[in-house]
């Protein structure tokens, strides 16, 4: 069991699947939980006092800034940042994508990211301590293919060598750096999957089905957690075996 007594976890995408569960968990676990969403958190989420929800759009530099003060002024401390906020780039060839689809993928998954990382890190760097997890997808090790296309699994790449130089960068300050890279998820984001998808999908994974979004949020907390303080710079597949051989 982890005790996050006294700790300030930022949730970016926290009110819906894999964020929502990641959240509400944490509050149960004893920590503040801020929750960043352009999506209102749901009704059952805002019982609880010690989960609070800053409408945040993380494509927005300025929105990021300022709700990652807010939190450190009301909490005097960040220490672990998930970004799970992200989109899938419903299935289309390259040729059918466009600029605009290439530049609303980009732009939330990646570059909210870079937002959300640069946002905390002068905060954990005073701290000398902070545990940052990003959430990226198996799409960024096969070109798409799964819920989303090669632009998706592009954006989702990028994620996974960014975190890499933060870890870099983060290391001599004590704040670990770490990404997971889900296979299918059963959230709102896969609902979209055609049955024969679904079906071919979990053919392809050796445990025979899509993870539950607590599959992923137990590898979140474990990474926040002082259980892995010396882990850093990792890429996690929690994809029930959907890689293996690769
Ligand atoms: N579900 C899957 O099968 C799967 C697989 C691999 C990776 N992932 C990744 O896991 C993460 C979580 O996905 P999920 O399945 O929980 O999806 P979801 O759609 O249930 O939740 C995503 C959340 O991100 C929020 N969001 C989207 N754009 C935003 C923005 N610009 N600013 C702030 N919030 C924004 C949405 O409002 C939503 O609450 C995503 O990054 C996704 O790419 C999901």
């Amino acid at each position: 069991m982890f005790d996050f007594s006294g700790k300030v976890v930022i949730v970016t995408g926290g009110a819906s699947g894999i964020g929502l569960c990641t959240a509400r968990h944490m509050v149960s676990l004893g920590a503040s939980v801020a929750v960043f969403d352009r999506q209102e958190a749901s009704e059952e989420s805002r019982e609880y006092d010690s989960l609070v929800f800053f409408h945040t759009d993380v494509t927005q530099e300025d929105e990021v800034e300022r709700n990652v003060s807010l939190v450190a002024e009301k909490w005097g401390r960040v220490d672990a940042l998930v970004c799970s906020a992200g989109v899938t780039y419903p299935y289309k060839t390259v040729v059918e994508s466009d600029l605009a689809g290439w530049e609303r993928t980009v732009n939330i998954n990646s570059r909210g990211v870079f937002f959300c990382n640069r946002a905390v890190f002068p905060i954990m760097e005073k701290q000398r301590s902070g545990s940052i997890v990003n959430i990226a997808s198996v799409a960024a090790k096969t070109g798409g293919g799964l819920l989303g296309n090669a632009i998706y699994g592009a954006s989702k790449a990028a994620v996974m060598s960014f975190s890499k130089g933060m870890a870099r960068e983060g290391g001599p300050f004590g704040i670990t750096v770490n990404v997971i890279c889900p296979g299918v998820v059963d959230t709102p984001m896969s609902q979209g999957l055609t049955q024969e998808s679904r079906n071919s999908l979990i053919a392809a994974t050796p445990l025979g089905k899509f993870a539950e979004p607590v599959d992923i949020m137990n590898t979140i907390v474990f990474l926040c957690s002082d259980s892995a303080r010396h882990i850093t710079s990792v890429c996690l597949n929690v994809d029930g075996g959907f890689m293996h051989g690769n």
